[in-house]
């Protein structure tokens, strides 16, 4: 299995931080956020990897990230996203990378406690279709922020609601995901959202109503850096007092 990690977009939610840098250099305690995600996918046995960014800071990464080696990946790739024009379109620029072979995807700004090796290995024994980690969320007003799956009384995903006015469960979708190699056919299908870009919860929702997609959910805590100022220094103080990543 391949990796690819999502470090585009215009990160304006934290804004004016983001005006003069990309959201995923900025420090989340003593490193900056990509390398949160980059150990959390080296964690998880996967090598191979590819970063897309975007904007007019994408020669940071190479400067941070050189060849990779020194973090544990044996490939480094590059892409670069004209426009950010959604986090399905920028998983679409991996196609050639992923020459067919499954992928793990991991939005950068995304951290995690617990190591999601668990996740990757239970999809890599079957990979085929998707697999989505979910975690629990008890505040409403943070569900509203997320993609939120929809179970029956069986606890499968019905579908997934991005940004949901009223949340339909109590858990959200994390920003990492496994998929096999048809995803970059489904990207193709998609057409724009209300906010102009290419859904990840439109490709998710495929695979729920192909019923090709599963779920495991998260143990420990999980952080969307990028969704406010709030939750970026949410972030910071937990990753300082308890680490992340852990085996
Ligand atoms: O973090 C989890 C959430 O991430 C999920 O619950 C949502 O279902 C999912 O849509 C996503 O929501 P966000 O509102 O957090 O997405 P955002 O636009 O902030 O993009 C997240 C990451 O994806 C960002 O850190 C970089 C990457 N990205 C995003 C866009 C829009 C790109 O690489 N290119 C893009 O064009």
């Amino acid at each position: 299995m391949k990796g690819v990690l999502l470090a585009g977009g215009t990160g304006s939610r934290l804004y004016p931080l983001t005006r003069i840098t990309n959201k995923h250099l900025l420090p989340i305690y003593d490193r900056p956020m990509v390398q949160w995600a980059i150990e959390a996918v080296v964690k998880a046995g996967i090598q191979d990897i590819m970063l897309v960014t975007g904007g007019t800071h994408a020669g940071e990464f190479l400067r941070l990230l050189g060849n990779g080696h020194e973090f544990g990946i044996d490939r480094l790739s590059y892409g670069y996203q004209e426009r950010p024009g959604g986090i399905a379109e920028a998983l679409g620029l991996a196609e050639r990378f992923a020459d067919g072979e499954p992928v793990l995807v991991m939005l950068a700004d995304n951290v995690v406690e617990q190591s999601i090796r668990p996740m990757v290995d239970a999809f890599g024994t079957h990979p085929e279709g998707a697999r989505i980690l979910l975690t629990r969320v008890e505040q409403p007003e943070h569900l509203r922020h997320l993609g939120v799956p929809e179970l029956d009384a069986e606890d499968r995903v019905v579908r997934i609601v991005e940004k949901p006015e009223d949340p339909p469960s109590r858990f959200g979708v994390t920003g990492i995901y496994c998929y096999d190699a048809g995803v970059f056919d489904v990207i193709k299908t998609l057409e724009p959202s209300g906010r102009g870009e290419l859904e990840i919860t439109d490709v998710n929702n495929h695979y729920v109503s192909t019923g090709a997609m599963r779920y495991d959910v998260l143990e420990g805590f999980w952080g969307d850096a990028g969704e406010s100022i709030d939750a970026y220094y949410a972030v910071n103080d937990f990753v300082r007092a308890y680490g992340a990543n852990k085996a």
